[in-house]
């Protein structure tokens, strides 16, 4: 599905290593788990690609985008391509604004009329108190609050307005 016009914008610090996968590629991928998944998305949460292969600890599959040269995550329901079109540095943060190049929603996560549903998507919204990890000996920080985008991605896409994302 193509989706023209459609910017979003994710904020990263330079210490964590998917900073400098974003800046050298100039892309990324969103990637939106439903809850089934929220261990593993505690997990790439918490502990950094340059220590340890998330996937491999996770079980969780890369597939290379068509779109962009970035990695997305096979079994989450709701991915989007994104092309870095510019970078904004606000304190500790940089801010990641990119073009939105494709947009995969998987098939099981659809209503009748062919767009996201967000009560099948279910994405993971559960306060870091409930939420469980993978790793216990991390301490847990930040709370899942992914609902109200998702909210209007799902809009968007079923009206085809232009979307400007913050995540
Ligand atoms: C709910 C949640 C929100 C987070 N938000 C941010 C964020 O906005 N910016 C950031 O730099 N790190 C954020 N982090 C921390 C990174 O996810 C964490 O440093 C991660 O280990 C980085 O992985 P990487 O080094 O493989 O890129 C967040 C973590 C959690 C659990």
């Amino acid at each position: 599905m193509l989706f023209h016009s459609s910017l979003c914008r994710v904020s990263l610090r330079k210490v964590t290593y998917t900073h400098g996968n974003v800046t050298e590629r100039k892309a990324f991928t969103l990637n939106i788990p439903s809850e089934t998944h929220i261990r593993e998305a505690d997990y790439f949460g918490m502990v950094s690609g340059r220590d340890v292969d998330k996937f491999s600890v996770t079980g969780l599959t890369p597939v290379k985008a068509e779109f962009v040269d970035a990695p997305y995550i096979k079994e989450f329901p709701l991915i989007l391509e994104c092309a870095l079109i510019h970078t904004i540095e606000i304190g500790l943060h940089t801010q990641f604004i990119g073009e939105v190049k494709d947009v995969k929603v998987d098939e099981s996560v659809l209503t009748d009329k062919k767009v996201p549903d967000i009560e099948k998507i279910r994405p993971c919204s559960l306060p870091r108190k409930v939420a469980p990890t993978m790793d216990r000996a991390a301490p847990r920080q930040g709370i899942f609050h992914w609902k109200r985008g998702v909210k209007a991605l799902c809009a968007a896409l079923a009206d085809t307005r232009p979307l400007f994302l913050l995540w």
